[in-house]
């Protein structure tokens, strides 16, 4: 029901009122009209805040909430996270939990290059490695629901956690000089040590040959915690990046898809296409090899200047906790490792059929590491069975001579592999998500 300047830093810190996105009253069905407009000076001296949906030009751009075409806002807003932090600190009511509460709220603090609202900047707020146990310990009343509205726990976390985007508990953290993501352990987490298997990730990632931020474990109070170096922040400005879930648009907002309309937006849309069609293949290969199996829309991302658009390095890696076994994107049609659709997809889109079995042989010699890794971390490793049993199927399954080994076996291949590492800890899942009884 208002008009909101929108904001870009840039990455030398000059900022520039990109535009005015707009917000109609709510319908009776809960719905809700959007607009934008560029300014007059960003359409001088910007470039497109969304290349796929948002080409400079005077026009209006209208969406229903902030789909597309104008979710790369929705993409400047915080998540399920986020969202719900401000739910318990503000006590939002769900008829008033509609986008442009949470642009409000956010105004200029969020992560990435845009930010709404007045020419004061409100500076998002960092954390402090002396305060990780307290916020810990409030993000875990807030995940149970019991956080109450006016303790100081929840204000600490409220300030320093409402921006960051994704489902689990974390918060902007400035630590050694540098800033960062810190990611916490999640009340559902069980024996599973989250911030751990997904350190242990990153690291298999980088060395796998992966574009990824820096890392680092901490253990506080002999809880876990993940830091993960920003990339949207240079040293004087920010980085404009969007997610995937924009620039996919023609999936109306769905998260799932293929890894195929990724490559098709890098290759049109990056200003280095064989380098990310490449970088791409490569974290496809890794994640059907760990297991990444939440690797939705939103889990991939492009950074933008007035040079043009690329790929963002890879963040989220982590093998599959949640039992998932299906991916959410897929190659070739599958939804788990299969080689022959893998090496497939790599020949077309690297067009480089012998690079693409170089990639995932790679790849499979790093993600052998992967249970090194996670040793090295100091984790009960009976613990994680499940997790390197799966993974262990997994690069059995990439490692059959792909000219060798029919796609409709190699698939039961890795339905038994992923049943019997299943079966370890009593319970079976097969590939449909049906699930056993033992
Ligand atoms: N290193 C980073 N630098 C800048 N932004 C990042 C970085 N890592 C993640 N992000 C942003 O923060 C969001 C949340 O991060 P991440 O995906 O790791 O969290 P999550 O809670 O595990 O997500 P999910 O909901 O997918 O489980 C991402 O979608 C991305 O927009
Ligand atoms: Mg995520």
């Amino acid at each position: 029901m208002g008009i909101h300047k929108v904001w870009v830093t840039l990455p030398d810190g000059a900022e520039i009122q990109a535009g005015e996105l707009a917000f109609g009253r709510p319908m009776p069905d809960g719905t809700c009209r959007s607009a934008f407009r560029y300014s007059p000076e960003w359409l001088k001296k910007g470039f497109p805040l969304d290349p796929v949906s948002l080409p400079l030009s005077t026009g209006e751009f209208h969406a229903s909430h902030l789909g597309p075409p104008l979710a790369a806002f929705d993409d400047a807003l915080p998540d399920a996270w986020g969202r719900h932090l401000i739910d318990s600190e503000k006590q939002i009511p769900i008829s008033k939990r509609l986008p442009e509460r949470y642009l409000v709220e956010v105004g200029r603090g969020g992560l990435g290059a845009i930010g709404f609202g007045g020419p004061v900047k409100r500076n998002f707020e960092e954390a402090r490695m002396h305060s990780m146990a307290e916020l810990m310990d409030a993000a875990r009343d807030v995940e149970k629901g019991v956080a109450a509205p006016d303790s100081a726990g929840l204000h600490k976390l409220f300030a320093v956690g409402a921006s960051a985007g994704g489902a689990r508990p974390k918060a902007l953290v400035a630590h050694e000089g540098r800033h960062w993501i810190a990611k916490f352990p999640a009340y559902q987490d069980g024996p599973l040590n989250v911030p751990a298997l997904e350190f242990a990730s990153m690291v298999t990632a980088k060395k796998a040959g992966l574009d990824c931020p820096d890392v680092q474990l901490h253990s506080i109070g002999g809880r876990s915690v993940l830091f993960i170096e920003r990339f949207d922040l240079t040293e004087k400005g920010r980085v404009h990046h969007l997610s995937f879930k924009s620039l996919c648009k023609e999936r109306g907002g769905l998260l799932v898809g293929s890894y195929a309309d990724l490559m098709a937006v890098v290759a049109k849309h990056s200003m280095r296409p064989e380098a990310d069609t490449h970088a791409l293949y490569r974290q496809a290969v890794f994640n059907m090899a760990i297991g990444n199996t939440d690797d939705h829309l939103k889990n991939f991302m492009m950074q933008g200047g007035p040079k043009g658009y690329c790929l963002a390095p890879a963040f989220d890696l982590v093998p599959d906790i949640a039992r998932n076994l299906e991916h959410q994107l897929s190659v070739g049609g599958l939804r788990y490792p299969e080689k022959t659709a893998i090496a497939e997809f790599g020949a077309r889109w690297c067009r480089d059929r012998e690079l693409a079995e170089k990639v995932m042989q790679e790849v499979s010699v790093a993600v052998s590491g992967f249970k090194g890794e996670l040793a090295a971390t100091g984790v009960d490793m009976e613990a994680h069975a499940r997790i390197y049993s799966d993974i262990d199927a997994r690069l059995g399954v990439l490692a059959q001579r792909a000219a060798s080994i029919p796609s409709s076996e190699a698939s039961r291949l890795f339905d038994r592999a992923a049943e019997a590492a299943a079966a370890a800890d009593g319970r079976a899942r097969l590939a449909g998500g049906r699930e056993l009884d033992r």
